[in-house]
């Protein structure tokens, strides 16, 4: 698979077989993933990867403390604005549209949100941990280092679905992992293999024309 290959691949998978994924293959990712660029070779990374019972235990631990709140780093800014508005919403949308779950199912919407704290049903989940009295260039550093993951992953057949959504429960992961002060989660990503029967994997996101993003000047 090319770089370009695993790019277009690459999606949000929201429902995944139990199939167990091997320490040696989420090893194997990170040590790929681990040659993803940062500013001054910072590196402001770590991740946590959990399998079997310390898995069983993150999601127990999540479920104790629904639903969560939003810290100083909340997932959106309030009152998201055009064009991200618009974004935000279409993609929530398509992706309900394709869960048969209608707009006004609150409680069925809930219950797909829910299953962000089990991973969609992924063996392998991810916490990647930052120190958090680096800024905002570090942040965007993590991303690199997250997208690297799932390329890496995807190259190997394993399938992702990053998660802000772990963001609400950052205080009670900090103490789940035992992290130092100056540590804190920064989102989660489930990790396994795409189960190809669940309409929700068909979920091809839209995005945005290169005239739309990008300007050319001086060629
Ligand atoms: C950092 C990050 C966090 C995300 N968090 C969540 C999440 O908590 N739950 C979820 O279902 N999708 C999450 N997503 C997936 C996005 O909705 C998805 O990337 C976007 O709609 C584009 O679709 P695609 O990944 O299929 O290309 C996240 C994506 C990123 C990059």
């Amino acid at each position: 698979m090319n770089v370009d290959e695993a790019l277009k691949k690459r999606i949000s998978v929201r429902a995944f077989l139990p199939d167990p994924l091997p320490e040696q293959l989420v090893r194997e990712i990170i040590d790929v993933a681990r040659f993803a660029p940062s500013g001054g070779n910072l590196q402001p990374w770590k991740v946590i990867a959990v399998a079997g019972k310390e898995r069983d235990a993150v999601i127990a631990m999540a479920q104790a403390n629904m639903p969560g709140e939003d810290d100083d780093r909340p997932v959106y800014p309030a009152n998201l604005w055009e064009p991200y508005r618009s974004r935000r919403f279409k993609v929530g949308e398509d992706m309900y549209s394709l869960l048969g779950i209608g707009r006004d199912n609150k409680p069925a919407r809930f219950a797909h949100l829910a299953q962000n704290f089990q991973f969609f049903g992924a063996p392998v989940g991810l916490f990647f941990v930052i120190d958090k009295n680096l800024g905002h260039g570090q942040w965007a550093h993590l991303g690199m280092f997250m997208q690297s993951v799932a390329l890496a992953a995807i190259e190997r057949g394993v399938s992702s679905c990053m998660q802000e959504a772990w963001g609400r429960l950052r205080k009670p992961l900090h103490a789940h992992f035992g992290l130092p002060d100056n540590e804190m989660v920064y989102a989660g990503m489930a990790l396994g293999f795409a189960d190809p029967n669940k309409p929700v994997n068909t979920l091809r996101s839209d995005r945005a024309s290169v005239d739309e993003i990008a300007v050319f000047k001086g060629f």
